[in-house]
């Protein structure tokens, strides 16, 4: 289990004067083997921190660790991404078992059985390993998308608003494959997404972010009974209560 770690993290786009600051100064810990929940509005930075926890976009400043060493100094990279359209990571003229496939490892050995245990995994049946993308449903697609993350045997996953293209009939069994999977890995997730009623479901920790900057820290409980921000109260306020199903 590894711990991921954001020190002083700044992502500029643009001049220095002109630029947009999208991350901007964040200090956030996901200990190991737990899940946070990154939770703020549109714009308010998520998603680029998520790409520069997986190396897409460079610090202006700060530095990005796993287990206290920059993460671009591992050689094989523990951390993987899934993004919010299972299509981007999915190739439309390849058979779903061959996209987990390839991403596996080198020199794995029984792929076509590992194929079949990662569908398995992620609440699909083994058989379905010949079926393309097109042949599957949204939250079918997403599954794979998991799997195949999973295929690279990471030990940190970053989910970026993977069930945000979901309908909302499918995203809690797509929310309870994600938390299964990450207690049985043992797996260290930062989990974002705009909608804190989906953050609540699946994290341990929750984390605010707004204009770039983390403005708020706690356990799910805490954050939830006792926020400290303003601005989480207004994300409460405009989430369902418990029993209501989740929605966007
Ligand atoms: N590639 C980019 N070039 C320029 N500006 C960007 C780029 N990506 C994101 N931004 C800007 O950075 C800010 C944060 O965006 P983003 O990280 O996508 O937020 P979120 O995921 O919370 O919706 C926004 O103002 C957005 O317009
Ligand atoms: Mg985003």
């Amino acid at each position: 289990m590894r711990e991921l770690t954001f020190e002083d993290v700044t992502v500029r786009f643009g001049s220095r004067r002109r630029g947009t600051v999208a991350v901007d100064g964040v200090n956030l810990v996901v200990p190991a083997g737990q899940i946070v929940g990154l939770v703020g509005e549109s714009g308010s930075g998520k998603s680029t921190l998520a790409r520069a926890a997986v190396g897409l976009v460079p610090l202006a400043a700060g530095q990005i660790l796993l287990d206290g060493r920059p993460v671009a100094q591992y050689k094989t990279r523990p951390l993987q991404m899934i993004f919010q359209d299972p299509y981007s990571a999915l190739d439309p003229r390849m058979s779903i078992g061959a996209s987990i496939a390839e991403a596996m490892p080198r020199g794995a050995a029984d792929r076509r059985a590992e194929v079949g245990r990662l569908l398995e995994l992620v609440g699909l049946a083994a058989e379905r390993a010949g079926a393309r993308p097109d042949e599957l449903s949204g939250g079918q697609r997403q599954r794979v998308a998991l799997a195949r993350a999973l295929a690279g045997r990471p030990e940190v996953i970053v989910a970026d608003e993977i069930t945000s293209a979901l309908d909302v009939s499918i995203q809690g069994a797509v929310l309870n494959a994600v938390r299964d999977l990450q207690r049985q890995m043992r797996l260290t997730m930062l989990f974002i997404s705009h909608n804190l009623a989906v953050v609540r479901y699946v994290s341990d920790i929750v984390a605010v972010m707004r204009h770039g900057r983390i403005v708020e820290y706690g356990p799910v409980e805490q954050v939830l009974l006792d926020p400290r921000h303003e601005y989480t109260r207004e994300l409460l306020d405009a989430v369902p209560r418990p029993g209501v199903p989740l929605g966007t």
